[in-house]
């Protein structure tokens, strides 16, 4: 269900969750797989899409774009060819993945004008090594307006692209383009995420020649086209982790079902050395919990290592943690915009450049508090299910971008969360 502007969410602490939570499918292997349907000559059907803003806001700019598509039940159709060229200001500044349809549109179409995503609320989130990626195959790109106005007239050239440090969709944006580019790529420090491994998969059922996804090396050989297929979005590590996290807070015992164990291995690590219960299955993890859990330092790195998506979360754990701990978030310049409101209600942390010190505390205490962006506004949720009382809140649009049906999830496991409508 959507969101307005000042939605809030209610929740009515203290409650250990217990039984089976279902993940949906991955938004951020949604967004790029979404964006590669610019590229296919046939229809492009993904399924297991999750409901999301962002998806939604996908589907309308890809709609823009000029592509047929349609979204229900979690199934995504979509054909061209694209008309539309532009990826405009008021709906890039909305969500910063669109930048990922400049690779399809500058491989299918010779051209793109998207406009420059801008900042968000964890950092200025520049997208040099994207522009440089389709440089380096050949595109002339031109910064004018706020907009990445780029051409390649002739079709773009397979070349060696070398990462200075891993980017995940510049790695994305390189590997779609590249898959159309005459001749072959090496993508050089590429991501190593499940996402990445996920749309390679997709565009290799297309008809690409990717080989490497998952390592930190792709290798690609360029074809003429890409043609109608359907993918299974993997599962979404991210909201799995969440629940997981949710579970140990309460103290309560969840099944997470519907995951990728292995995407997870270095949460199951950390949450064991805390002292929660792991016990791991084909596809789902049951976590156990009592409340009580030792502190835990960790440092956020590109997958396999633990993930940044995940660091608020974690936050928020250690602040019922006994011990204390240092949390390091090495991959964006200003994400612990959930710190100053997890302070409000009683947590014991500082925070001095992109490292926090949390004091673990025996409880937090209800309050308002407002969400700053999507994995803060998840983490603070967190917080307001593992303490007494009733905490709210506020601008949860930014919980509504990630997250599919959180309060009917967490609601059948015993949570007490209810959306208020502020006018
Ligand atoms: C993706 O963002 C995810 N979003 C993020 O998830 C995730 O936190 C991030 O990867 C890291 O895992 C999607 O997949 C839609 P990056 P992305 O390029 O691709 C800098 C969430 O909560 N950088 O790997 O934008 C950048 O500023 C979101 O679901 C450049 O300097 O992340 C950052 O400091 C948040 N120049 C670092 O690299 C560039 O051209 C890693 O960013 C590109 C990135």
């Amino acid at each position: 269900m959507g969101s307005l502007e000042m939605d809030g969410l209610e929740i009515e602490g203290g409650i250990p969750l217990h039984g089976d939570i279902y993940v949906s499918g991955a938004k951020n292997a949604a967004l790029p797989l979404l964006a590669t349907g610019l590229m296919c000559d046939g229809t492009l059907t993904l399924t297991h899409v999750p409901d999301l803003a962002d998806t939604r806001l996908m589907i309308e700019l890809l709609a823009h774009h000029g592509l047929d598509i349609g979204f229900q039940d979690g199934r995504v159709s979509m054909s061209g060819p694209a008309t539309n060229m532009d990826a405009p200001y008021d709906l890039v500044s909305k969500m910063r993945a669109s930048i990922l349809v400049l690779g399809p549109l500058l491989a299918r179409y010779g051209e793109a004008r998207v406009s420059l995503p801008g900042g968000c609320a964890i950092g200025t989130r520049p997208v040099d090594l994207h522009i440089r990626a389709m440089q380096k195959l050949g595109a002339t790109v031109e910064l004018a307006d706020g907009y990445i106005q780029a051409r390649a007239p002739k079709g773009l050239t397979g070349n060696k692209i070398v990462f200075p440090f891993v980017s995940v969709g510049a790695t994305e944006n390189a590997m779609m383009a590249a898959a159309c580019a005459s001749g072959t790529s090496q993508i050089v420090n590429a991501a190593r995420e499940p996402e990445i491994i996920d749309l390679a998969d997709c565009l290799n059922a297309m008809g690409a020649r990717i080989t490497g996804q998952g390592t930190d090396t792709l290798t690609i050989e360029g074809v003429a086209s890409l043609s109608t297929a359907t993918h299974r979005v993997v599962a979404d590590r991210v909201e799995a982790g969440t629940f997981i996290m949710a579970a140990a807070m309460t103290g309560g015992s969840l099944t997470v079902r519907d995951i990728i164990p292995h995407h997870l291995d270095v949460l199951f690590d950390v949450m064991r050395q805390t002292g929660v219960g792991i016990d791991i299955g084909d596809n789902f993890v049951t976590v156990s919990a009592n409340g009580r859990y030792q502190a835990q330092n960790v440092e956020t790195q590109p997958y396999p290592g633990f993930p940044t998506d995940l660091q608020a979360q974690f936050t928020a754990m250690m602040c019922l943690a006994e011990g204390v701990s240092q949390i390091s978030e090495t991959i964006f310049e200003n994400r612990f915009m959930h710190v100053p409101e997890l302070v409000r209600m009683g947590a014991d942390i500082s925070v001095d450049g992109r490292t926090a010190i949390i004091r673990g505390k025996d409880a937090l205490l209800p309050a308002p508090v407002m969400a700053t962006d999507l994995r803060a506004s998840v983490s603070l949720v967190l917080a307001g299910l593992a303490t007494t009382g009733t905490t709210s809140v506020s601008r949860i649009y930014h919980l509504d971008r990630g997250y599919a049906g959180l309060e009917t999830k967490l609601g059948a496991c015993g949570a007490r969360l209810r959306r208020i409508h502020q006018s």
